[in-house]
């Protein structure tokens, strides 16, 4: 059976504290930070809109207006680049104004992904939508969103983006036991547990940054008392749907998996940001000429077997 209801609305949850950042995040939101030249969220917000969904809806805390303001104009800046006849730079600085309509919520105190979904609950209404977050960066030629959206269509209910990692890496995740479907890059999800131990794990796939969810969600969250670290986890909630014959969420239409190859850049802690930025200039025809050949040769300089602080034999500040 087909889901009519299209997804055309994108939640993205930046109201966490960045505290793996920290000084950077003292006064800068995480997800302001730049991969290259360009902040993390803008990437987001560009995979959203490649996907279809122009209404955009950010998830706020305190201190992050800049986050919001990134994705509307700035008439003093536009106007002086205007005067100089700097058009390259002038494009830059409109085009995530231009790219969705973009609007904020805020979230009082960050008590967790799934307490910050539901802050967009007033926004979203009966519709199902997708969930992005800031700070996970995914490959664009994946399309991984435009196929979460295809597989709500199909199946109903929710739907979680499944990537395979090694078995020593599923404790930091939430991980997912499912069974199989008659396509091959989806599966019916039967439960989720959120950072088991190795031993426990059901499965080495673990949930990564992008959701469809069912507006059945809503309820099941208000419902979800807060767990690890007093937060209300959104994997708590996608469980109770998941595990619907089981307990709440009955009528949420259950929880579907994509499994996603691709690649995929959490740029929330400090290895992966670094390999981020790296992969990404050495991706840019702009960069890449000067940047790769420095890199190589910087790499090539660094003594054989010294991988620690030392390697580079000379302080930094
Ligand atoms: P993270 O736990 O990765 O982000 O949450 P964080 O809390 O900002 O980072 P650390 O652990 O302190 O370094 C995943 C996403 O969910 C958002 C975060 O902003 C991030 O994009 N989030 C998390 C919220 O919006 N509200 C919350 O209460 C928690």
């Amino acid at each position: 059976m087909a889901h009519s209801a299209a997804v055309t609305k994108a939640v993205v949850p930046v109201a966490g504290l960045g505290t793996r950042f920290l000084p950077a995040t003292k006064v800068t939101p995480k997800v302001m930070l730049p991969v290259v030249d360009k902040p993390a969220i803008q990437y987001v917000v560009e995979e959203a809109v490649q996907a279809g969904l122009r209404d955009v809806v950010l998830v706020t805390g305190d201190g992050q207006r800049s986050v919001t303001e990134h994705f509307g104009r700035a008439h003093h800046l536009e106007a002086r680049l205007a005067a100089r006849g700097n058009e390259r730079a002038l494009a830059e600085v409109r085009a995530p104004a231009e790219l969705a309509a973009v609007s904020c919520v805020r979230q009082d105190a960050p008590r967790g992904l799934g307490h910050a979904v539901l802050c967009a609950a007033g926004h979203v209404g009966a519709e199902p939508f997708a969930v992005l977050l800031g700070d996970d960066l995914i490959d664009p030629g994946e399309r991984l969103l435009a196929r979460m959206i295809e597989a709500r269509r199909r199946y109903g209910g929710s739907i979680v983006a499944l990537m395979e990692v090694p078995p020593d890496q599923v404790s930091a995740y939430g991980c997912a036991s499912f069974k199989p479907t008659d396509d091959p890059d989806v599966v019916a999800v039967t439960d989720l547990v959120e950072k088991p131990d190795p031993s426990e794990a059901p499965s080495n796939w673990i949930v990564i940054g992008r959701y469809v969810c069912d507006p059945a969600i809503f309820p099941v969250l208000r419902a979800t008392p807060a767990g690890r670290g007093g937060e209300i986890q959104l994997t708590d909630a996608l469980r109770a749907l998941a595990t619907a014959d089981r307990g709440p969420g009955r009528d949420g239409g259950g929880v579907h998996g994509v499994l996603f190859r691709g690649r995929r850049y959490d740029t929330g802690n400090k290895q992966d940001f670094l390999r981020t930025t790296v992969e990404f200039a050495c991706a840019r025809p702009d960069l890449a000429p000067d940047f790769v050949p420095w890199l190589r040769e910087f790499l090539s300089a660094l003594p054989d077997g010294q991988d620690g602080p030392d390697a580079i034999g000379r302080q930094l500040p």
